[in-house]
């Protein structure tokens, strides 16, 4: 048994306002607009309280447009093209995660519907994977997911699916006015929704270590208890830019590049990390032998069904 296929064994079964002032049209509302805080409304004194309404502008209504061809060409899974290799291996490694969500764990987890998705290091495919369990999840018939780009550094999920840049994560940790569905964008897929990156910012390390990122992974716990929520995160080894989402999640996926990451980082990574969440390993790019005896470049999940 191989070391990883060790850790794999010591690892399964853990896992544990004010009054709204109707303003009317036109006029009316003009002169609102130019009122003080006390002001009458026809004879009734009222208290105009103001908020900014150009952020919650940003995202609504707007659909991000995912090309299939696009998908097709990242090796991606694409809604509608039933059953395939990515399809099914991607159907065998949501469902013990599916089923920690719903609360069928042996122990109970916190925040078991934040799902981070990392790696020891750098390139072990850490979003290919995070975009893949997110559309398999999302075509499930009631779930939705929300996919959040973590990995603010090297920000991959806009990129990869050839998005345009808009408010993200960033945003969301550095301007106080913005709430989350300003920064929550829905997509073509359906039941797919995405929270890109946003803007870089040189403080990236300790705004994701900030305490308005502990808030607001505690909110989207909270908020989008139905929701399965999916980080593509930063590596956990030479940076401490996934501490927090470690700490916070869940549940864990650990990518591996299969045949290159020595076994030694991935137990280092590993070691890090709280053994009370439910913490899983996926094998990636793992060659498996192809039915004409030549060898492909495959994806293989660690799990049974
Ligand atoms: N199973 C797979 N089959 C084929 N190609 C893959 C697979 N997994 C990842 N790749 C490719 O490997 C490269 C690295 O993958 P990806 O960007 O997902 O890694 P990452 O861990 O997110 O990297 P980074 O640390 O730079 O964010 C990409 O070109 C991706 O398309
Ligand atoms: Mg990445």
């Amino acid at each position: 048994m191989s070391t990883i296929e060790k850790a794999m064994e010591r690892l399964a079964g853990k896992g544990a306002a004010p009054t709204p002032i109707d303003t009317g049209a036109g006029a009316k509302a003009t002169a609102l607009d130019r009122s003080p805080a006390d002001t009458k409304v026809g004879d009734r004194p009222v208290h105009v309280a103001r908020t900014t309404g150009h952020k919650a502008a940003v995202a609504t209504g707007e659909r991000l447009a995912i090309d299939p061809e696009r998908m097709r060409q990242a090796g991606l899974i694409v809604p509608g093209e039933g059953k395939t290799r990515i399809t099914e291996e991607f159907r065998r490694i949501k469902r013990p995660l599916l089923a920690n969500v719903e609360g069928r764990s042996a122990a109970p987890i916190a925040n078991r519907n934040l799902i981070m998705v990392t790696s020891a290091l750098p390139g072990e495919g850490k979003s290919f994977v995070a975009i893949n369990l997110a559309i398999s999840i999302a075509m499930e018939m009631d779930r939705t997911v929300l996919l959040m780009d973590a990995d603010v550094e090297k920000p991959s999920v806009a990129r990869i699916l050839d998005l345009p840049g808009r408010p993200g994560l960033m945003d969301l940790l550095v301007d106080p006015t913005l709430d989350i569905p300003d920064v929550l964008y829905d997509t073509t897929i359906p039941k797919l929704r995405i929270i890109g990156a946003g803007r870089s910012d040189d403080r990236s390390t300790e705004l994701l270590s900030s305490t308005q990122m502990r808030r607001l992974m505690a909110e989207l716990a909270d908020r989008y208890p139905d929701r399965v929520i999916i980080f593509d995160s930063p590596p956990l080894l030479a940076t401490t830019q996934s501490s927090v989402l470690a700490e916070l999640a869940g549940q864990i996926l650990v990518v591996v590049e299969a045949g290159q990451t020595p076994q030694s980082a991935v137990e280092e990574a590993v070691a890090e990390l709280d053994p009370e969440k439910a913490i899983s390993l996926v094998l990636n790019k793992q060659v498996l032998p192809s039915p004409g005896g030549a060898y492909g470049y495959g994806y293989y999940g660690q799990y049974g069904d």
